[in-house]
C-alpha cells in the first residue's frame, strides 16, 4: 500500500515523471500490491513494502529456529577477504545483510529479478545485481566459495530445477558449498490448514511450479556429483 501511494505522488509530480516511467515498466500493480512485470517468470508473490516486511520477519524466524544463518561447514571461509558468497533470489536481502554485517570481511552478492533492498542500510560488503536465474546467471565459472538459495520453490518449474542447480554448480568453485533451503508441505494438519495447503498446491500446479521441490533437492544435487547433507526441522 505504501509503495502504491508513492507511485501516485510520482505520477503527479513532473519532476519524478522519468522515475515513474522506469518503475511503470519494471512493476505491475494488482489490487494495490506491487509485482514484477516479467512475462516469462512464474513467480507470483508481490515485491512491495508489505512483502519486504514479511521476508524480514521470516528471515529472523528461520534464524531463530535454526540458531544459525547457514548449515554448511563454512566457518573457516567467513574471515577471509577473498571469500565470495552468492545469495540467489535474495529478495529483501534479509539474509545477505545479516551475513554481511556479521562477517564484514567477506563479499556478498545478491541477485534477484527485482531490487527490494533498503539502500540506506546496505552493508558495504554487499552488492546487488538484477538477474533472472532462468536466463542463466551472469557470472563466470568457478566464481563463488558458497552459494545460498532459500525459498525459491514458487519461482521454478520441475523442469527448471535441474538447469538451475546445474547453473549454480557451474559458478561454484571446486570444493565450494551449495546450500539450498526449501520448505516441505505440511502433513498431519487440521481441516482449516489442510484447505490452505491444498489451495497453495493447486495454485502452484496452475503456475507450473513444483510444491514438492523440497523432496527432490537431494536428487538434483546428487545428479551433479555432490555429496548431500540434509538438515530437517520438524515444526
Ligand atoms: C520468497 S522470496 C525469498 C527471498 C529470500 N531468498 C529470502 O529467503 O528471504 C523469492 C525471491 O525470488 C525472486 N525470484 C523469483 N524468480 C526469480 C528468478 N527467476 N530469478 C531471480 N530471482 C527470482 C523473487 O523476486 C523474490 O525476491
Amino acid at each position: 500500500m505504501g509503495i502504491c501511494s508513492s507511485k501516485i505522488n510520482e505520477k503527479t509530480d513532473p519532476l519524478n515523471s522519468q522515475l515513474s516511467q522506469i518503475k511503470e515498466s519494471e512493476f505491475q500493480y494488482i489490487d494495490g500490491r506491487r509485482f514484477h512485470n516479467l512475462k516469462n517468470v512464474a513467480y507470483p508473490l508481490p515485491n512491495d513494502d508489505d512483502e519486504i516486511d514479511r521476508l524480514h520477519f521470516r528471515h529472523f524466524l528461520n534464524r531463530n529456529i535454526w540458531k544459525s544463518n547457514f548449515s554448511a561447514p563454512i566457518n573457516h571461509i567467513l574471515t577471509n577477504p577473498e571469500t565470495k558468497i552468492l545469495d540467489v533470489g535474495c529478495g529483501a536481502a534479509s539474509w545477505s545483510f545479516d551475513m554481511a554485517t556479521t562477517y564484514p570481511l567477506v563479499n556478498i552478492i545478491g541477485i534477484d529479478i527485482s531490487r527490494q533492498q533498503a539502500t540506506h542500510i546496505k552493508p558495504k560488503n554487499f552488492t546487488f545485481f538484477k538477474a533472472n536465474v532462468l536466463e542463466g546467471i551472469p557470472f563466470n565459472d568457478n566464481t563463488f566459495d558458497y552459494i545460498f538459495q532459500r525459498n525459491l520453490m514458487r519461482a521454478y518449474t520441475e523442469q527448471d530445477w535441474p538447469h538451475v542447480v546445474n547453473e549454480l554448480v557451474r559458478i561454484l568453485k571446486p570444493g565450494g558449498y551449495l546450500e539450498l533451503m526449501e520448505r516441505s508441505m505440511l502433513y498431519n494438519m487440521g481441516p482449516a490448514t489442510k484447505r490452505l495447503c491444498d489451495a497453495e498446491i493447486a495454485a502452484m500446479n496452475l503456475a507450473g511450479t513444483d510444491p514438492f521441490a523440497c523432496q527432490k533437492l537431494e536428487k538434483y544435487v546428487q545428479n551433479q556429483g555432490f555429496s548431500f547433507f540434509i538438515n530437517l526441522y520438524r515444526l
